[in-house]
């Protein structure tokens, strides 16, 4: 298998100067080896990209929450994949739920930005996951396989591809799937892509949970093999959360 755990923080809007002292206290624990066997990132708001890639060291990875899908241009507002690259960021954040209801960001789109993160040479984390409703009405396969399919794109390479699967109904409100809900959607969305892409993609693809991830319930998570890491919000403004998070991460 051989995946390494990515314990990843969302910052979302979230971060001023003042909460680089969480970052500064990130780069503290692992200059003492006290950052757990995962990968570490952190994904701040494009204010703090640079600041908080300055901060860090090389091993913990920086993302950036979304990009647009062109190179330049003129679109007021918005920054590319080859800007977010220059400013530090290693990874990208695309479709997030809170995306796809604020910005109406269809599976068609996040695929262009997913195209416009690999032009850039950045990883992609694309994030998936249902609604309660469509949980409640038990389509939440078919909704996920309907927007990993969409939202994938076919020059995606196994080792840059991150998925996210975040029930919306899990994030922010203390609510979480059962381990065995989560093992049932990973192995899940695994085997689409396997369909797809071949099993030996697939087996290199880490698929990470998101939704209330604490360190109370971290480990449930983690030990689930399917499961390759967290994205983590409310939990990860705090270094000491996040890293108490990173610290139950299993070595594989
Ligand atoms: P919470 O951990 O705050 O539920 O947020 C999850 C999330 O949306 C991470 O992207």
């Amino acid at each position: 298998m051989g995946r390494r755990l990515l314990i990843a923080g969302n910052w979302k809007m979230n971060g001023m100067r003042a909460e680089l002292a969480e970052i500064d206290a990130i780069a503290a624990a692992v200059a003492r080896g006290e950052e757990g066997p995962g990968e570490l990132l952190v994904s701040p708001p494009a204010t703090l990209l640079s600041a908080v890639r300055d901060r860090l060291p090389n091993e913990v990875r920086v993302a950036a929450q979304t990009c647009h899908h062109n190179a330049k241009g003129a679109h007021t507002g918005d920054l590319s994949a080859e800007m977010l690259r220059e400013a530090g960021a290693e990874y990208v954040i695309l479709g997030h739920s809170e995306r796809r209801s604020d910005h109406r960001e269809s599976d068609d789109h996040v695929r262009a930005c997913a195209q416009a993160a690999i032009r850039a040479d950045l990883q992609p984390i694309i994030c998936v996951g249902e609604s309660e409703a469509e949980r409640d009405a038990k389509e939440t396969l078919t909704v996920l396989g309907r927007q990993l399919d969409g939202s994938v794109p076919d020059e995606a390479t196994p080792e840059a591809l991150v998925i996210a699967y975040e029930p919306i109904w899990a994030i922010g409100t203390g609510k979480t799937p059962t381990a065995d809900d989560v093992a049932e959607v990973h192995g899940f969305l695994r085997n689409r892509l396997a369909l797809r892409f071949g099993h030996a993609f697939a087996s290199r693809v880490r698929i990470l949970y998101g939704g209330s991830v604490k360190p109370s319930n971290a480990a449930e998570f983690f030990a689930v093999d399917d499961v390759d890491g967290a994205l983590i919000g409310g939990a990860s403004l705090k270094a000491e959360d996040f890293l108490a998070i990173a610290r139950l991460a299993r070595e594989r």
